[in-house]
């Protein structure tokens, strides 16, 4: 595991996207895993100023987006799929076909996601994804529980992410209570994986996800078991780390 302990969320943001910069350098036809939230959107941002000044081009990128919410359409705000394509996808030269996300609408939910697990095989399988970390050690929606789930599944939220992303929303009664995600085997088969995570409220589980047991009560601990493995925190989700 490389581990960079950066000063803040502004670091963070500039580093991350410097690293995927490099990856797309070294393979412009590079199959992206991305992750919504609040902490990928600095280096979405920087990631955007590189593509504005010529430096990278998406053209021949992939993505696969991690998670959506069941029951949310393409165009409301709060789905995945409209932030992917306000805070990212509409400004840089990626195609739009080359953008995937799991249908939240799809009517038959367990064939959308086995049907989105053979896309990523078909796309030869993620060669570099990114994540965030729940406050509760989530990624993706792979909430805690007593074992680790397989492939893209549908979940029924956590209390506590309910909580967490009602930010976003005008009430909590509007966040949807199920998701469809990519599971831990789609995650742990990425050829590298980056974990990016700023801010104190993320302190203990980044504890227990890079120094603690390895337990789907706390799943970002499987991470560990991982051979390519980038952790970039800023000092204050950093604070607990021997
Ligand atoms: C979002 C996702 C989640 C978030 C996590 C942290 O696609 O997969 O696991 O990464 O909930 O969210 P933020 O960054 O908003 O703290």
């Amino acid at each position: 595991m490389e581990l960079l302990i950066v000063k803040d969320y502004d670091e963070l943001s500039r580093k991350a996207a410097e690293i995927v910069a490099d990856e797309l350098k070294s393979n412009p036809r590079i199959v992206l895993g991305l992750p919504t939230g609040a902490t990928p959107l600095g280096m979405y941002r920087e990631l955007i100023e590189m593509y504005k000044e010529g430096k990278i081009s998406f053209k021949d990128v992939i993505t696969f987006n991690l998670d959506e919410y069941e029951g949310l359409s393409k165009e409301d705000p709060n789905s995945y799929y409209r932030f992917m394509n306000d805070n990212f996808f509409s400004h840089i030269d990626i195609k739009e076909e080359n953008t995937n996300i799991p249908d939240g609408m799809a009517v038959d939910i367990e064939r959308e996601c086995r049907e989105y697990e053979d896309k990523i095989a078909k796309s030869g399988g993620i060669d570099f994804m990114i994540l965030g970390i729940g406050n509760n050690g989530h990624i993706g929606f792979n909430e805690p529980a007593e074992f680790f789930p397989g492939f893209t599944h549908r979940v029924k939220l956590a209390e506590s992410t309910i909580q967490a992303n009602s930010r976003f929303f005008d009430s909590i009664d509007h966040v949807p209570r199920y998701a469809l995600t990519m599971g831990i085997k789609s995650i742990m088969h990425s050829k590298k994986i980056m974990l990016l995570a700023s801010g104190k409220a993320k302190a203990e589980a980044i504890k227990g996800a890079l120094q603690g047991p390895i337990t789907p009560k706390l799943p970002a601990s499987v991470l560990q078991l991982h051979r390519h493995l980038i952790v970039i925190v800023d000092e204050e989700a950093g604070a607990l780390l021997e």
